[in-house]
């Protein structure tokens, strides 16, 4: 037997108890007559005492040689601490060592496995093993248990079923490129791996099986970002004989749901944004609406007052942030060099100054009177006290850069708090979206998207104008899903195809499987997909999903453990009929 009870267990109520108990060696405190082992499992810290005196002198002569990450089976005596730790359950007692094993021996490990951790990344991520021993990181692997397990019971109480669909697919055009894998078999051919169940989920709909649901690995091979992993979860979800109503109501339903379960926070209903108030408002689709600070569009009053760069702006937009009207020049100059950096890409910053006594005083006071600096705040919603920060330029980039700054602001201010949830869906995106390089539209979520009935007939005038059937769910600032009502009729599929670009012949190639199943009586359907990762990083209370993945890549997409991605022998190459042509 090697426990009794596990390392978070024993409290006071267990005094002179004769208890066995496992785990690795944590800490260890050697006095010469006395020697304090911390002793870890899974489940928390029991102390264990070594007595010169009490405890068997061949025991005590061995506990000599215990280390750090040694595993340890130990029988005992509980007995109360002289010195408690109220801060952990097990801190009023201890176990006073009769004998005890050595199951395995440990090297020194390469950082201490404590919650305060003296390891870099890198490191961490090279054992990442010895990461998960700690206490922070094993948490989160926890949480994200709890949360799969709350999501399949919510959906399998709801009738939802869940299917697994091959990871050895044709590629579908997702947006990203596909990670690609050679078949033996058929020489010169290829897999691709999915970057999302996206047709197969459609297929089940015509297979009839009405709800269904996967937490399910998906790959894309793009950049890499905070928020991003080539290869990551989601939680996807379609179904049948529904509005985009239902799908909505059902969703949120579950994100209260999750949210409740790991927060107990009750969510009023989500409110809903079209895609054109988000880029109005927050300059962004996926807005932070935890604080204020939306933009106030200043066109109408900034321009034709002779200053020429807002003269010139396609839209001059500012926001007002809270309180740092006290800003020094110093401050409002790294503030204007932050906004000018190329990831904002700003040309520049004009500011004003709301003061306390209800004045003014801005960079462009020699164009602008106070009269023209009270309607920046009105439309800015500006406070005294707060600093108007206002930039101009093309629509796009200006708004994408005042987003920017809005986070950065409310980063530092401190206003993007963990523990506060706030939902919300964006709807009526565009169906498409412009590509000036390849001069042809592209689908703005993916080419099975079904257009707005009312905006059907713009297909044929102005496919830029028309909107679609979808809609994303973003919690504090972040897209944490995001789905469609499809097109289940062969025709629209094709004229969508054909918008998109693609010959018949192509069309067919690619989602002739496809079309076909629309042929034998497709029901109307809809879903979605949650970033299973981003959902989990957002409600532990994080943003950087890396953590709450047991063995994720680091930013170039490598696996540092196991030295992923790595070359293949020659003899590999050669069965795969593949030769490289790498300039070294
Ligand atoms: P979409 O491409 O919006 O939709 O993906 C759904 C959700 O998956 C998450 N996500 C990611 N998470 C981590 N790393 C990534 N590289 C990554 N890419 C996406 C996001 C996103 O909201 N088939 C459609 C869904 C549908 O229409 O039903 C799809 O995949 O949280």
């Amino acid at each position: 037997m090697y426990r009794t009870h596990q390392n978070s267990d024993l409290t006071i109520n267990h005094l002179d108890n004769h208890v066995i108990l496992s785990g690795w060696v944590q800490k260890v405190r050697n006095k010469g007559f006395i020697i304090w082992v911390d002793l870890r499992d899974r489940y928390g810290i029991t102390q264990l005492v070594f007595d010169e005196e009490r405890t068997p002198k061949d025991v005590f002569d061995k506990a000599n040689s215990l280390n750090r990450e040694f595993v340890i089976k130990v029988e005992g005596k509980v007995i109360e601490r002289e010195s408690k730790n109220l801060q952990i359950p097990t801190g009023e007692i201890e176990v006073l060592v009769e004998n005890f094993e050595i199951l395995n021996e440990s090297k020194l490990p390469p950082f201490t496995i404590e919650t305060e951790t003296d390891g870099g990344d890198e490191l961490r991520m090279k054992y990442r093993y010895l990461d998960i021993r700690r206490e922070p990181v094993k948490d989160k692997l926890i949480f994200r248990s709890q949360v799969s397990m709350a999501v399949r019971n919510y959906l399998s109480e709801r009738n939802f079923v869940e299917v697994e669909t091959p990871y050895l697919i044709k590629s579908t055009p997702e947006g990203a490129r596909d990670f690609i894998v050679p078949s033996r078999m058929n020489k010169g051919q290829f897999y691709a791996l999915p970057q999302s169940p996206q047709t197969f989920k459609q297929l089940l709909m015509v297979g009839g099986l009405e709800r269904y649901f996967q937490i399910v690995k998906c790959f894309r091979d793009e950049d890499l970002r905070a928020d991003r992993q080539p290869e990551f979860t989601q939680i996807d979800c379609e179904m049948s004989f529904v509005n985009l109503e239902d799908i909505l109501q059902t969703f949120e339903g579950l994100t209260k749901h999750l949210i409740q379960t790991t927060h107990n926070i009750e969510i009023e209903d989500f409110p809903r944004m079209t895609f054109d108030d988000a880029m109005k408002t927050y300059g962004n689709d996926k807005p932070d609406i935890r604080f204020g600070m939306k933009f106030g569009e200043l066109n109408d009053v900034a321009k034709h007052k002779n200053f020429k760069i807002f003269d010139e702006a396609e839209l001059v937009v500012g926001i007002a942030i809270p309180g740092c009207a006290s800003y020094s020049r110093k401050e409002i100059d790294k503030l204007i060099n932050w906004v000018k950096r190329p990831q904002v890409g700003a040309k520049g910053m004009v500011y004003v100054k709301c003061n306390e006594d209800g004045s003014f005083k801005s960079s462009v006071d020699k164009f602008y009177t106070q009269e023209d600096l009270q309607s920046w705040a009105e439309k800015t919603g500006a406070k005294p006290g707060d600093l108007i920060a206002v930039l101009s330029g093309d629509t796009n980039s200006t708004r994408a850069q005042l987003s920017a700054l809005r986070m950065e602001m409310a980063e530092r201010l401190g206003l993007r708090k963990s523990n506060e949830f706030a939902p919300l869906w964006v709807v009526d995106f565009p169906l498409l979206e412009w590509d000036e390089d390849t001069q042809r539209y592209h689908a703005m979520h993916h080419p099975f998207t079904s257009p707005k009935a009312e905006d059907e007939a713009l297909l044929e005038t102005s496919p830029g104008e028309v909107r679609a059937n979808a809609y994303d769910l973003v919690l504090n600032g972040n897209e944490i899903g995001g789905g469609s009502i499809r097109i289940h009729d062969k025709t629209m599929q094709s004229r969508m195809l054909e918008l998109l670009g693609f010959s018949k012949e192509e069309a067919q190639n690619q989602f002739g499987f496809l079309m076909n199943a629309f042929e034998y009586g497709a029901p109307p359907h809809g879903g979605i997909a949650f970033g299973l990762d981003r959902l989990v990083a957002i409600l532990g209370g994080q943003e950087t999903i890396r953590d709450f993945i047991a063995f994720p890549k680091n930013n170039m997409g490598r696996d540092v453990m196991i030295d992923a991605p790595a070359t293949l022998d020659e003899e590999q190459l050669k069965e795969l009929s593949l030769k490289l042509d790498i300039e070294e």
